[in-house]
């Protein structure tokens, strides 16, 4: 397999375009595009259902490290299609059989950048759920390839496409809030402490739990990792700052008047959820912080995370979501609360919109998201949430864990998308990988890194 540096090496753009096979050239607007899913869990699914029922999609192979997930979306996909697509556990096999024309990924957050990078080189477009990555150089790598191979990526991020949040962004900028100096984003959860770590268990049957690590660190698996729970695992995504947050700073990124903060600084910890373990007697705790407050400095506002997993409390009326302040009044940007906007004078009424979605219980708007993203191939456009916005929000809360790690602030240069004055701080925008996985190479600095206006 060629690494990206050699890949780069060759005169990617042309090289790619010219010698892209002929069922990839072109857009074919009301054929099915051959889907390929990596990443057969909770979301995986969600998605895979929106490509199935908008009719655009002839699924040709279902990917996942572990066999139960695997088996049971075979049984859906025949279900609602009557054919049966094959199956990988290695998704390099099965883009490279398979070769699909549309790959969703929605593996955790450490496995995302790779499969993506591949199937854009192989002339796919792609679907990948956020935080577009673990670390920020996959991320910028991700970027860099979706630009030189002139494939549409679209990101999860269906808040930008949900009505209230449109109708809510749109009122935000009518001006009617005033001057906004700050924003801030949270998320507050119930739960108590100190953790009780959980044993260490050999992993279920059918599951190849080195893969699963694949080029993050090995750890001993224990029930409390999978699935979904490898979110408050930091080897293997960013806590709920990573998770969470990186759809409300995406909220406040799609107003902000300026692409990127100059400064973030971290603080918090795990006060109630006590001390990480991981211990071969004992078992393992999560390690992600169950408190934490990021304060990123823009040179016209201030806006701040926020959350905490215990002491959820209805006397704070909005548990989740971004503050708007203004000179005019406060919005609140929400999820299932929608949006209101509570104005600075007692004698104006608060405006309020109620949220739509196309999946009520999930609460979500993947039908919207998916339909944009077969458009934006059809039209040769951006889609809404494209890879470029999708990479500054996802990069935000990697800076907020960077700091968090080092207890100090980062000076952070957006021209350059680099941390300044700190070569420690730095570091940290990438990562060792396990053998016999390969960090994704970033060519010299390009235009491609810039922000899509
Ligand atoms: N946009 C949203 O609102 C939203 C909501 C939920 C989840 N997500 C995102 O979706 C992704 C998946 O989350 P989830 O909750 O479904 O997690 P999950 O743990 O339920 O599912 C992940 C699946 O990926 C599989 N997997 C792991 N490594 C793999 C590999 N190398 N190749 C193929 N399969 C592999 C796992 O076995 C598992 O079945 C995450 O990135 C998460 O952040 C987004």
């Amino acid at each position: 397999m060629k690494t990206r540096r050699q890949f780069l090496h060759h005169g990617l753009h042309a090289s790619l375009l010219l010698g892209m096979p002929p069922y990839l050239l072109g857009a074919k607007k009301s054929a099915q595009y051959r889907t390929a899913l990596i990443g057969c869990g909770w979301w995986g699914m969600n998605i895979l259902r929106e490509a199935i029922a908008a009719g655009r999609s002839q699924v040709v192979g279902l990917c996942d490290v572990y066999q139960r997930p695997l088996e049971a979306s075979l049984d859906e996909v025949q279900q609602l299609t009557g054919s049966s697509p094959r199956l990988y556990r290695d998704y390099e096999e099965m883009l490279e059989k398979e070769k699909p024309e549309v790959v969703i990924v929605a593996t955790p957050d450490h496995w995302h950048a790779l499969p993506c990078i591949k199937a854009m080189e192989l002339g796919a477009h792609v679907f990948v759920e956020k935080p577009t990555s673990h670390t920020i150089g996959e991320s910028q790598a991700m970027l860099q390839v979706a630009r030189a191979t002139g494939r549409t990526v679209q990101v999860g991020l269906h808040r930008r496409i949900g009505p209230h949040h449109v109708s809510g962004m749109a009122f935000l900028r009518s001006g009617k809030l005033g001057r906004i100096g700050l924003v801030k984003m949270f998320v507050t959860s119930s739960g108590t402490g100190p953790e009780e770590p959980t044993p260490h268990t050999k992993e279920p049957r059918g599951m190849d739990w080195d893969r699963w690590c694949g080029p993050a660190p090995w750890r001993p698996y224990c029930r409390r990792l999978t699935p979904g729970g490898w979110r408050n695992f930091l080897d293997y995504a960013n806590g709920t700052l990573g998770d969470w947050g990186v759809h409300w700073i995406d909220q406040m990124l799609w107003w902000s008047p300026e692409p990127y903060p100059k400064t973030v600084f971290s603080t918090g910890g795990r006060p109630i959820l006590g001390p990480p373990v991981s211990d071969p007697d004992r078992g393992s705790t999560t390690d992600a912080p169950d408190t934490q407050m990021v304060t990123f400095g823009f040179e016209s506002f201030t806006a701040i995370w926020e959350h905490r997993k215990y002491a959820g409390n209805p006397q704070e009326n909005h548990r989740i979501g971004a503050y708007f302040y203004g000179t005019e009044g406060i919005f609140h940007m929400g999820w299932r609360d929608g949006w209101t906007f509570y104005p600075r004078k007692a004698s104006e009424s608060t405006v309020h919109q109620e949220p739509s979605f196309d999946h009520v219980e999930d609460g979500h708007n993947l039908t919207l998201l998916w339909q944009d993203f077969i458009d934006a191939i059809d039209q040769a456009r951006p889609p809404v949430a494209d890879i470029a916005p999708a990479h500054r929000s996802s990069l935000l809360p990697m800076l907020g864990m960077i700091s968090h790690r080092l207890g100090r602030s980062l000076n952070w240069d957006g021209q350059t998308e680099s941390i300044l004055g700190d070569s420690e701080a730095k570091s940290l925008m990438r990562r060792a990988y396990r053998q016999p996985w390969t960090y994704p190479s970033l060519q010299s600095k390009t235009s491609s890194n810039q922000p899509s206006p």
